[in-house]
């Protein structure tokens, strides 16, 4: 055995072990108690600053005094994402069985770039994103245990990089098809030339993707339901092609962030197949509820698509970073930017799965242990559970909603998001949030759905009870009654 590496202080095993079983127990105590905290941070900006040192210490720390910083300095400024009175954004996973996962990949600490880097990290992923793939029902050819198939899956770190690692590849493979058929053509031209598609209420990570790609998107608009429509994208098609550009992309939203709307894949699927058009599949929500076979509907048409995402890491328990992101082709995304220095070339290159070539960095962590670990020690029926659970949750406050003939539904409660506003002006509603949010109660937030201000429920916390649904009903009744009341005092544009 080697020496044990030691220090002044801390960083040698026998005070990992104490500090370590600390840390558990005050991770467990945080999550027991969350409830207690308020849900969304109070703190000014620039609070930190002013509680530590301006440089780093040049001695070692005690560690107690690290650890009583965390609820001095740390937790003021935390906002309580798995607080049971969160109800902002989506949810985002976290369970003991992740984090567990997550202490062992860090404990290993490897970067798994490529297979001879970490084999068990490149081959655990590919096992965990089929089984995870299977869960779903996705189509054969999405995974790497398919007979002769050319598909499989990755991690990424967030949708955001899936969308944009999907439309980088579509704009190299138009480029590639473009040259093959006239060699001379210059590809910055045809690039200029490119045009992409999602909905008007696709995620700003979509748009986002557009401009780092430098790919022109257009954001099209939806039908009542805030989906998007066959119809609408064909149309779009041919003006585009009648002015001579080059349709190439498609992103469709199954759970749309304002309103968890879902595009008609159905529709867009075979288009995109006739014209030869890249699609991708952004389901970082709603993903996770295709394991309940009651949801697996909401993703018919997906065996069109190119490429299929969702976060583990938003509903599915899995802490983040974890995004799962099939292909139905890897070697579109393999080709798309294929750089060979000596240093990373190994003995088994071609015949195993190098996931360098999958995304945009070069080093990539062993999420698949907390992937892993959370299939194992939850079962595919505890995590259809907690979906259960969650969708439940959300009808009975939508059902409380319904009971007050002052507010109303805005979009259909498919999942664990429910969108409603007061019936009143956009600035009542800005102003109710506000003041919602400010007692500390409970945490929501708005978006805008025809062009109109709405506030967004959604459950998040696995903590969440039928108890928590009636405390955030109840707070949210109490600020009505003062706002309306009073008046409304505090608006920016005068409006009543
Ligand atoms: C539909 C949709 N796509 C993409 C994202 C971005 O997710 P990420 O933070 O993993 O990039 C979100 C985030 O809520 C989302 O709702």
């Amino acid at each position: 055995m080697r020496a044990q590496i030691t220090s002044v202080n801390m960083t040698n095993s026998v005070d990992f072990r104490q500090y370590g079983r600390e840390m558990v127990d005050y991770i467990a105590d945080y999550l027991d108690n969350i409830a207690d905290r308020p849900p969304l941070s109070q703190v000014e900006p620039g609070y930190l600053r002013k509680m530590i040192p301006d440089e780093a210490p040049i001695y070692p720390d005690k560690w107690q005094d690290v650890f009583a910083d965390i609820e001095r300095v740390i937790m003021p400024g935390v906002t309580h994402w798995h607080s049971p009175h969160f109800h902002s954004y989506f949810p985002t996973g976290n369970s003991y069985a992740a984090i567990l996962g997550d202490m062992l990949s860090d404990a290993i600490g490897c970067i798994g770039f490529s297979w001879i880097s970490s084999p068990a990290c490149t081959e655990l992923e590919m096992v965990t994103l089929d089984w995870l793939g299977k869960m779903l029902q996705l189509p054969d050819a999405f995974l790497s245990c398919a007979e002769g198939g050319q598909g499989g899956g990755v991690i990424q770190g967030t949708a955001s990089e899936s969308t944009c690692m999907a439309l980088l590849s579509a704009k190299m493979r138009t480029i590639r098809q473009e040259t093959a058929l006239q060699p001379d053509r210059d590809q910055y031209e045809i690039m200029s030339k490119l045009v992409a598609y999602t909905s008007e209420y696709a995620h700003s990570s979509v748009e986002r993707a557009s401009m780092i790609s430098s790919v022109r998107m257009r954001m099209l608009p939806c039908d009542e339901k805030h989906a998007l429509r066959g119809k609408t994208l064909a149309k779009a098609i041919q003006e585009d092609k009648a002015k001579r550009l080059i349709p190439t992309f498609v992103c469709v939203t199954l759970g749309t962030t304002p309103s968890c709307a879902f595009d008609n894949l159905e529709e867009i699927g075979p288009i995109c197949k006739d014209e030869g058009i890249w699609l991708h599949v952004d389901a970082a929500y709603a993903g996770t509820a295709f394991i309940c076979p009651e949801f697996r509907s909401l993703a018919d048409g997906v065996e069109l698509a190119d490429s299929f995402n969702f976060n583990p890491h938003k509903w599915m328990r899995v802490n983040f970073d974890c995004s799962a992101m099939w292909v139905r082709n890897k070697t579109d995304l393999e080709g798309a930017f294929q750089v060979d220095p000596t240093y990373l070339k190994h003995e088994h290159e071609g015949k195993v799965v190098d996931y360098r070539h999958w995304h945009i960095p070069l080093g990539r962590r062993f999420r698949s242990l907390k992937l892993w670990f959370v299939l194992r020690l939850f079962g595919v029926s505890q995590l259809q559970q907690h979906v259960r659970k969650q969708v439940s949750l959300a009808h009975e406050f939508e059902s409380l909603v319904r009971t007050d003939s002052r507010f109303e539904i805005v979009a259909d409660v498919v999942l664990g998001l429910v969108c409603f506003r007061l019936k009143g002006s956009d600035a009542q509603n800005e102003e109710l949030l506000q003041q919602i949010n400010k007692t500390g109660r409970i945490f929501m937030v708005g978006s805008h759905l025809n062009k109109q201000f709405i506030i967004r429920f959604a459950v998040c916390s696995d903590q969440t009870t039928s108890q928590d649904i009636t405390f955030a009903w109840n707070a949210i009744m109490q600020e009505t009654d003062t706002l309306l009341q009073n008046g409304i005092t505090n608006m920016s544009n005068g409006e009543k």
